[in-house]
């Protein structure tokens, strides 16, 4: 069954500073998301800790929230049907050289790291992610 879903979507830092905001944002809209609200903030290291707390015990932890603070990002909310599934195979594996061609990940990402987007991995994360940076 399909339905109607949102997810949210981060530009990271490395793609936000190659100016790569817009066209990243067409490869959505190509693929038919809608891209809901979108604003370029930076967030700092705390906040970062915060929103990637599900990997808190995980070695690359702070790295990670030291990486995704170092700059300014795009947040997104994307809507279409199936969109945290679509989002996910639009993003392609987590590591650019994994990912398959057509992706955003192939096309633009560097490292494991500096991957250049993330996505919400499931409907429930989707709704606390989007709160987290949309939340008025
Ligand atoms: P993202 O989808 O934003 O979710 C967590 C991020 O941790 C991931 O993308 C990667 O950029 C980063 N990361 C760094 N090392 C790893 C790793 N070994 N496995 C998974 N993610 C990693």
């Amino acid at each position: 069954m399909s339905s109607i879903e949102q997810a949210l979507s981060i530009i990271k830092p490395d793609a936000v500073e190659r100016n790569l905001d817009n066209e990243i944002k067409e490869m959505f809209k190509h693929k038919g998301f809608k891209i809901i609200k979108d604003k370029k903030i930076q967030i700092a290291k705390n906040e970062a800790e915060q929103f990637y707390k599900v990997h808190e015990t995980k070695p690359f932890y702070n790295d990670l929230c030291t990486y995704l603070s170092s700059g300014p990002i795009v947040v997104m909310v994307l809507e279409k049907e199936n969109a945290v599934l679509g989002n996910r195979k639009l993003m392609g594996a987590t590591n650019p050289k994994d990912a398959e061609d057509g992706t955003i990940r192939k096309k633009y990402g560097i490292s494991i790291d500096k991957n250049s987007v993330h996505g919400s991995d499931s409907v429930e994360n989707a709704k606390i992610e989007i709160d987290f940076f949309f939340k008025d």
